[in-house]
């Protein structure tokens, strides 16, 4: 089997997903992002200090895993830079990439898109443009990074968005992307032969999805997703590959976030919800909005481990729950006066979903930086093997703090 492991967010996105990629990487060959753009905040805390990544894969922060922009995404190529540029400020070495030459561009007019169809109002969407490129990738009207090979073309499809032309600088844009191609040339290619390559020749591949599986376009609470495949079946659409993954780990927080708009239905409006917000400063890392917040869904992550088959899970931010006298899960939901066990797929369901609370004890103790199974609360460790049993999915990572080393580790990832 190839070593193939795949990184996927369980709930709403922000489920902490880079420091277990920046984990899983530090013994892997590739780190390959397959799905989402810029809209993604991936949170790494290491002796250089925090880094945001967005699109640069978490794991190329290791200086021995090359970091693949597979053709799934969506690349801001200006926002790429910048992004190097703040690694680099950091004094971190320049992390190794490899950019699919079929990935799709967002251009200034993207953005700009993104505002006029009221996307950002109506959704609460990140502004990045990441929404109007993935819809000109459908609408066969994209352009690629290999177009910037043909200058003719890429003239052609700056100068066609006229509407937009008043607001942004035609010329402009084509000597940056002209620019981009060349300082890029080397690590930009076929990413999936490359990839294939490496699975069939056995190298350590970590897939890096980015957002959670609540907001994948399909299997998310549609139409408030984002627009692209978040859970494991991105791999083989965003990558071009289908390894034999040897762990689907899913990612999920000990409790529950969202940032923008849509169903969430153990969200917490008593007070608690804004206390865990202070907490696990839950603000988000690509737009500083403050997340909603509430209490772990297990009906939720049930449709989660259906929907991605994961192996294994990784709890995240276990410490923030310190100092709750009470912890709350929801275990089923009340539609109209019924239980429901399965997460609803209509929205109108949804809507109307109350949380059946299981309430268990919580723990007083700090547990910041604990590395140790053994070492946590009593109460912090039922809560662990209340989650394990109610998914039936051994609890592989444990997330105590900010710092990349705060991690209850209790399975050997490349064994
Ligand atoms: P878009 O991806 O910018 O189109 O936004 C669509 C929805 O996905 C919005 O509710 C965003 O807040 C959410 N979203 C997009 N990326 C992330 C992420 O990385 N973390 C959490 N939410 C996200």
């Amino acid at each position: 089997m190839a070593p193939a492991v795949a990184v996927i967010g369980a709930q709403w996105g922000d489920e902490a997903k880079g420091k277990i990629v920046h984990f899983l990487s530090r013994e892997a060959d590739f780190c390959v992002r397959f799905n989402g753009g810029p809209n993604a905040g991936h949170t790494v805390v290491d002796g250089y200090g925090e880094a945001r990544l967005h699109q640069i894969p978490a794991g190329a922060l290791h200086p021995q895993c090359l970091g693949v922009l597979a053709h799934g995404m969506v690349l801001d190529p200006w926002a790429l830079q910048e992004e190097f540029s703040a690694l680099k400020a950091q004094g971190r070495p320049e992390p190794k990439i490899f950019i699919s030459e079929r990935i799709h561009l967002i251009l200034p007019y993207h953005r700009l898109r993104e505002e006029k169809e009221g996307m950002a109002d109506k959704l609460g969407t990140t502004r990045k443009g990441v929404g109007p490129a993935y819809m000109d990738r459908v609408g066969r009207r994209g352009l690629r990074l290999l177009d910037l090979g043909n200058e003719e073309y890429l003239r052609e499809k700056v100068y066609s968005e006229g509407q937009y032309l008043g607001k942004i600088e035609p010329e402009t844009i084509i000597a940056d992307l002209l620019h981009f191609r060349r300082e890029f040339e080397n690590r930009v290619g076929d990413a999936q032969v490359l990839l294939a390559q490496a699975l069939s020749a056995g190298k350590r591949v970590v897939f890096e999805g980015a957002q959670g599986t609540m907001l994948d376009v399909d299997f998310g609470t549609y139409p408030y997703v984002t627009s692209s495949t978040t859970t494991v079946h991105g791999i083989p659409v965003g990558a071009g590959v289908w390894p034999e993954f040897s762990a689907v780990i899913g990612v999920a927080k000990a409790y529950a976030t969202r940032v923008g708009a849509g169903p969430f239905p153990t969200e917490d409006h008593t007070g608690l919800g804004e206390k865990l917000r202070e907490a696990g400063r839950e603000y988000g890392a690509t737009t500083g909005r403050p997340r909603r917040c509430g209490w772990l869904d297990l009906v939720a992550l049930r449709y989660a481990q259906k929907v991605n088959g994961f192996t294994h899970l990784a709890l995240t931010k276990l410490d923030v729950l310190s100092g709750f006298s009470e912890i709350r899960v929801a275990v089923a939901y009340r539609v109209r006066g019924r239980r429901v066990e399965e997460f609803p797929a209509a929205p109108w369901e949804l809507a109307q979903a109350e949380p059946v609370y299981e309430v268990l004890p919580g723990w007083k103790r700090g547990i910041q930086g604990v590395r140790d199974f053994e070492d946590l609360p009593r109460e912090a460790k039922e809560y662990v093997r209340f989650v394990e049993e109610a998914l039936s999915v051994p609890v592989a990572l444990i997330g105590t703090g900010r710092e990349a080393e705060a991690l209850i580790v209790s399975w050997e990832p490349w064994s």
